[in-house]
């Protein structure tokens, strides 16, 4: 067998260490990928995944997590849930508990995590407020009085304001990005997980890639796993996830699948374009990443790696 082997996207190094350790100790890649998530939505200090999430338009945070087994291509998630930390657990629950249901969305994901007894907590730190007012006073008066000239009062402005921003579709200055994590165990099962909290000031109840089987996230044991990052409206749109494993399928190594994803999403037409990445691991313990710009890496952990290694993707 060729695991353990964990890979994961940008920032995942919060969380990869602890899940090679669950690794090495025997335990599942199940137990590996959600581990090594919670600690990244833990993270206060990243604004892309849960607490301390950028919020959405209104200052609010939403947040999308799915994760897939590649054996039975079991799969959980959950999306646009409010004042839960860890939606990857409440995802894996979905996968294990509710199996008549693959993705719950919003109050119905809020009141199973309810039900289970998982603990509410404030997600906006005042850190991600201040990120989100900042932009909220970016908004020109013209703009706003532009499209409502009845706009007089506070709470009006505010909500065409925040309206404004969803139409920008403007990124955020940091590190960004949605998080990946794939893990093999010494069993050789795989499994993909992926966290978010989406587009930096997204109109409310807009979900993305992350939480659709397919799109951000796809796990197939015969052939590997693969799990997007980036604009997600792009990779719903172009099945990219699935799109790589087909790749790998017909015989691409996992680098070369990735990238001829992103070259198929990159012909959609797309007003709003951004970067979109992959990456991947095979069945067989090969890995690698794509993305629309040079620079960026994808994390890796093997049994005998004394800390996370950062690789780089192909830029197409
Ligand atoms: N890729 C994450 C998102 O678009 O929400």
């Amino acid at each position: 067998m060729p695991g353990p082997i964990v890979i994961g996207s940008e920032r995942s190094e919060a969380g990869i260490p602890a899940a090679m350790e669950i690794l090495r100790n025997g335990g599942s890649a199940l137990d590996a990928v959600e581990r090594g998530l919670r600690l990244c939505e833990d993270d206060l200090a990243d604004h892309y995944v849960g607490t301390g999430g950028l919020p959405n338009a209104r200052g609010v945070v939403e947040l999308d997590a799915s994760i897939m087994v590649g054996s039975t291509k079991a799969f959980g998630a959950v999306a646009a849930v409010k004042g839960f930390p860890n939606p990857i657990s409440i995802a894996r629950k979905v996968m294990e508990q509710l199996p008549q249901h693959a993705l719950l969305v919003g109050e119905g994901a809020e009141a199973f995590a309810d039900y289970l007894g998982f603990a509410r907590a404030e997600l906006l730190t005042p850190e991600a407020r201040e990120l989100w007012l900042a932009q909220l006073k970016t908004v020109p008066t013209e703009s706003i009085e532009g499209e409502n000239t009845k706009a007089t009062s506070g709470d009006e402005r505010y909500r065409l304001a925040s309206l404004e921003l969803v139409k920008r579709m403007a990124p955020h200055e940091g590190p960004w990005g949605t998080i990946n994590i794939i893990a093999m165990d010494k069993s050789g099962e795989i499994v993909c997980g992926v966290s978010t909290s989406g587009y930096p000031y997204k109109h409310p109840g807009r979900v993305g890639d992350s939480a659709v089987p397919g799109a951000g996230n796809y796990a197939d044991l015969k052939v590997g796993a693969a799990a997007c990052t980036g604009r997600g409206e792009l990779a719903l749109r172009g099945g990219t996830a699935r799109t790589v494993i087909e790749n790998m399928r017909a015989g691409m190594d996992p680098e070369s699948a990735c990238a001829a994803a992103l070259l198929e999403a990159r012909l959609l037409p797309d007003d709003f374009r951004a970067e979109l990445r992959c990456l991947a691991l095979s069945h067989d313990g090969r890995h690698g990443g794509a993305a629309g710009m040079t620079g960026s890496t994808y994390t890796l952990m093997t049994e005998s790696s004394t800390g996370p290694e950062f690789i780089p993707r192909r830029a197409i």
